[in-house]
């Protein structure tokens, strides 16, 4: 007989477990440039109408599907349709994918909190970052390896592994309620040290003025989109996985409220202070914020060694800085990792330990054999473009479309939320799922054409064949094969029991 489901004790630990996972690398990184690129101040339109209309209600949509099935995102499906099943596999297929590179960016910013501490890029923080610390080469395939990166990587591993082994409860949910709130009170710090630095005024200035012609670019919306979906951990199979372990009677909606607002929230925080800095670094150097706020990967691991040199105490500046993206990933990587390792868990009838090792080790062998090589960056950055850009979006189409458009199942969706919720959802919230829909199918097609007509970062087809399109041919036929296999007696008949 298969070991019991397991439990969130109470509804705050699935609200730090779930803050945990949405405030993440997205929140402190990936908002302020994305803000930045996409009109400013003004993106901030854009960015609340994807919240409240698609982010929030999507929300819901998972956590009602996770909560009625008490089953993990294959199962979820299976119990909407049986010919449903492969939409939840390619949903887990996405997060090992994003599991398995986001280990990484966790592992550099490991390694960063130690090199803040003597300042170990010197004055060439860029020369540093992609020569000197991940060897980079030409972009090609090499499996050379690169052990300054190749250690931090196990790490991280072993981290979470060793959280999720302690289970749900003892494991997530308490980790998730000690670095939440480390996290929010170590990152305050950083903001408010930055808003006191001089010329952070002209930060701010350049984030939050606003270039109102930016709303006429649907570039512009797609990315406030793609910037909710990521944040919010929708549509990876996560809110699925979560919800499922919730108590029967759970105020729902509610809960969905609180994660959705506060991910917002530190995301805001989290532009001003970067602004702050960045303001601070161009004044500094006598230039204008445009040329030192640089996109990505490199504003934090480029552009902030070049700031923490240039600052009072920028060394314990730094430590706490990469901390913070240490702490917010690992909170993120452990919802992710949870995924698979319930899924397969359901499909094979093992125990919950045996799955995290088997799963978990099996992402986390990939992981340390692929990332911390010469070709590792490029990987990457493919792997995150396509799992993002179509794996997470055409996640959600498939789901929109399947369960809402063709199974109906909003109304009784609605009705399972309703009966256990404070905030109620009425037709105004099927019509929102329904519009974001359409929205995310022309979203979805526009970033196909691109991707095939001008490739990605001019990178060789070597690379966006094998992890970009790929990566996704191997997640579909997986998602199929899987679902051919039969699910084990025990796991239905607790399904049946939790119904
Ligand atoms: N919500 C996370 C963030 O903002 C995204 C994420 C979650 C990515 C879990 C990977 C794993 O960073
Ligand atoms: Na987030």
């Amino acid at each position: 007989k298969a070991p019991q489901r397991e439990v969130f004790v109470s509804r705050s630990a699935f609200i730090f477990a779930a803050i945990g996972s949405a405030v993440g690398l997205g929140n402190i990184w990936r908002f302020p440039y994305v803000t930045y690129d996409n009109g400013g101040g003004a993106f901030i339109i854009p960015y609340l109408v994807a919240l409240l209309t698609a982010g929030i209600p999507l929300l819901f949509f998972y956590y009602a599907m996770g909560h009625r099935s008490r089953g993990s995102a294959p199962l979820a499906y299976r119990m909407v349709h049986k010919s449903a099943e492969p939409i939840g596999w390619f949903a887990t297929g996405i997060a090992i994918v994003i599991g398995i590179y986001y280990a990484a960016i966790m592992a550099w910013a490991g390694s960063y909190m130690i090199f803040s501490l003597n300042e170990a890029w010197g004055d060439d923080a860029e020369g540093f970052f992609f020569g000197e610390y991940l060897k980079m080469g030409d972009p090609g395939i090499s499996f050379e390896f690169v052990p300054a990166v190749l250690i931090p990587v196990i790490i991280v591993w072993i981290l979470v592994l060793g959280i999720l082994l302690l289970g749900v409860q003892k494991g997530i949910a308490r980790f998730s309620k000690i670095f939440i709130p480390l996290l929010i009170v170590l990152f305050l710090a950083l903001v408010v040290r930055s808003l006191f630095l001089p010329g952070a005024a002209e930060g701010l200035n350049a984030l939050f003025t606003p270039d109102f012609a930016a709303l006429a670019d649907p570039g512009v919306w797609i990315a406030a989109y793609g910037q909710i979906f990521f944040s919010l951990s929708i549509a990876f199979g996560i809110m699925i996985t979560y919800a499922s372990y919730l108590k029967k009677k759970t105020n729902l909606t509610g809960a969905g409220l609180v994660v959705g607002f506060s991910n917002s929230a530190f995301e805001i925080l989290a532009g001003i202070g970067i602004f702050a800095a960045l303001g601070f670094m161009a004044a500094a150097q006598g230039v204008e914020v445009a040329d030192v706020a640089t996109d990505g990967i490199g504003l934090a691991f480029v552009g902030f060694p070049a700031l923490i040199s240039e600052m009072p105490g920028g060394p314990i500046f730094g430590f706490v800085f990469f901390a913070c993206l240490v702490f917010a990933g690992l909170t993120s990587m452990i919802s992710i990792v949870q995924v698979p390792v319930q899924a397969l868990r359901e499909k094979f009838g093992v125990g919950n330990k045996s799955s995290t090792l088997f799963v978990g080790g099996g992402m986390a062998v990939i992981s340390i054999l692929l990332m911390p090589t010469v070709t590792g960056l490029y990987a990457l950055d493919t792997m995150d473009a396509w799992a993002n850009n179509i794996g997470i979006v055409g996640s959600a189409v498939l789901a929109i479309v399947s369960v809402g458009w063709l199974l109906r199942k909003l109304p009784m969706f609605s009705r399972h939320l309703n009966a256990v919720s404070s905030f109620k959802l009425g037709i105004t919230w099927m019509i929102l799922i329904s519009i974001t829909g359409v929205v995310l199918v022309y979203m979805l097609i526009t970033q196909i054409i691109t991707f095939i007509t001008e490739g990605y970062e001019g990178y060789p087809g070597l690379i966006t064949g094998t992890f970009g399109w790929g990566m996704i041919g191997v997640l579909i036929v997986a998602a199929v094969v899987l679902s051919l296999i039969r699910w084990p007696k025990t796991t239905l008949a607790e399904m049946d029991a939790a119904i």
